[in-house]
């Protein structure tokens, strides 16, 4: 999957600056950046919910941004994962997963209901399949909505920040299942703040600010060295928000204690 020179305006605001990327397949890289730096609007621009302003998106080859190109063809090679887990309450677990499959691949009741067992399997949740979603806990809904969106076939998955809306005990779970997938083989593009995933699991993390990637190396490079300071201020608030939050106030004073 490739961005090339993106960029994205809501009115007179712009959002993505120009953005290129790479993520090679088999690869997984992670995005990070403070709020609003644009990691969302990225991750929305390449499977098209957002139209870009100018720039290029390629996956496998196909540039998606075409004007002539199919936005369903495209959106069936694209999985998504959101913070939201968007599944259908008054639908069971399985039914979540084979109505897609049935409206938008056109598979039949049978072969999507294999399918979705496969999947359900996969991300270690076959007990729940006739469960409906109110009856699970979030991380099990948030593994209900992956396996939704393998249960596709993508080529590549996005996930914007897939457990920041969980509880802590339940994010290990969620991160277990995501790092199979990396293991697997998954492209992946996945914007988190989970730092010990990214390092552990990226090949790359890109770190954006105001809409431009400042910094795009492998996870020694990005997070245990960073050579910018954008990036070393954006790290260190995340591991102690509190002292960031003192550096903040107090700006550098030459002779200052
Ligand atoms: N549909 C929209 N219409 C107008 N402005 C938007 C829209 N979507 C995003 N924006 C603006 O674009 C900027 C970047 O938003 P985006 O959601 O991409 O940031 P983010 O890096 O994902 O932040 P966060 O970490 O808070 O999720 C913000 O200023 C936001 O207000
Ligand atoms: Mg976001």
């Amino acid at each position: 999957m490739q961005v090339r020179g993106l960029h994205k305006s809501f009115g007179d605001n712009e959002v993505l600056r120009g953005i290129d990327l790479e993520v090679r397949s088999g690869e997984v890289v992670c995005v990070i950046g403070p709020s609003g730096s644009g990691k969302s609007t990225l991750l929305r621009c390449v499977n098209l919910l957002e139209e870009p302003t100018k720039g290029q998106v390629f996956v496998g080859g196909t540039e998606v941004t075409h004007p002539d190109v199919d936005i369903d063809a495209v959106r069936r090679r694209i999985g998504m994962v959101f913070q939201q887990f968007n599944l259908f309450p008054h639908l069971t677990v399985t039914e979540n997963l084979t109505l897609p499959q049935r409206r938008v691949l056109g598979r039949d009741k049978e072969a999507a209901a294999k399918v979705a067992a496969e999947n359900l399997r996969r991300v270690g949740l076959s007990e729940k399949a006739d469960a409906y979603p109110a009856s699970l806990s979030g991380g099990q809904q948030q593994r209900v909505a992956i396996a939704r969106a393998l249960a596709m076939g993508p080529e590549v998955m996005l996930f914007d920040e897939p457990t920041s809306a969980l509880d802590p005990e339940l994010v290990g779970d969620v991160l277990a299942v995501m790092r199979m997938l990396a293991d697997e083989g998954m492209t992946m593009m996945v914007v988190t703040h989970e730092m010990t995933f990214a390092r552990e699991v990226a090949d790359r993390v890109v770190f954006m600010d105001a809409g431009t990637v400042i910094e795009d190396g492998p996870p020694t490079q990005v997070i245990t060295n960073p050579t910018h300071e954008r990036t070393r201020h954006f790290l260190s608030r995340l591991l102690d928000p509190a002292m960031a939050d003192v550096e903040e106030e107090t700006p550098d004073q030459p002779g200052a204690p």
